[in-house]
């Protein structure tokens, strides 16, 4: 059977990256997170002394691009891939709010997102891959097959963001959750570079009131569309 690639965009927290993951493995096919990718090196900039609340050296940053190794190990007892970054594990430490308050700002250097967009070209040559972002449909593959853009309210977002921060034991409120989601909202939107948007082919799923089963059935259903084509 013909493999193709699947993209997935949307707002941050809008649960992309759980359907994603029951796709690719309903399909047999990778994910990849590409936020991810973007919050290890807002990581590796955090432990070098680049960024911190106060300030940013974005050039500094640029000038250590290539010693940032990003790769996903899969690990069969999670049923996903966990982040490395030069060799250790961050999976914990990528998704904590310090990183998630800093990561926009990372995100919206040219420089940075051409390294990466690079190293997601390479991940999709084999197809067979399914990668969520902001960017994925519109300017990491153009062709992919099949898009979807999914969207929830911002209050429903964050309070799937909190309750997820919360069962691993992260101590942090409700108000400065969706403070956050709402500012990288805006901030993702508005960027120069491959600001988040719905591309015009992309199908939008407004997934506010649908459960995970609903969302991956609808999803599959796209895919065996496209495949059927
Ligand atoms: O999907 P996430 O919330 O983990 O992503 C973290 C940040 O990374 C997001 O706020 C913007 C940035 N990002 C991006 O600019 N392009 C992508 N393809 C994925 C994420």
């Amino acid at each position: 059977m013909n493999k193709i690639i699947i993209a997935i965009d949307g707002y941050s927290s809008t649960g992309k990256s759980t359907v994603a993951k029951q796709l690719a493995k309903h399909l047999g096919y990778v994910y990849i997170d590409s936020g991810a990718m973007y919050r290890a090196v807002t990581y590796f900039a955090m432990t070098k002394g680049i960024i911190d609340a106060k300030h940013f050296d974005a050039d500094e940053l640029i000038s250590k691009l290539d010693d940032i190794k990003i790769r996903f190990v899969f690990n069969s007892d999670l049923g996903f891939a966990e982040v490395y970054l030069n060799n250790v594990n961050v999976e914990r430490e990528i998704r904590s709010m310090e990183v998630s308050n800093l990561v926009s700002k990372v995100s919206a250097i040219p420089e940075v997102r051409k390294q990466l967009v690079k190293q997601q070209h390479a991940m999709g040559e084999e197809k067979g891959i399914v990668m969520d972002g902001r960017d994925i449909g519109t300017v990491v593959f153009p062709n992919a097959e099949l898009k979807i853009f999914m969207t929830a309210s911002a209050e429903t977002r964050a309070t799937r963001r909190y309750n997820e921060l919360k069962a691993k034991g992260d101590n942090v409120s409700f108000e400065a959750v969706l403070k956050n989601v709402q500012e990288r909202d805006y901030l993702d939107s508005t960027r120069a570079d491959s600001p988040l948007y719905k591309a015009d082919d992309a199908i939008e799923i407004d997934n506010s009131k649908m459960t995970m089963e609903e969302q991956l059935q609808t999803v599959l259903g796209l895919v065996n569309k496209v495949l059927d084509n």
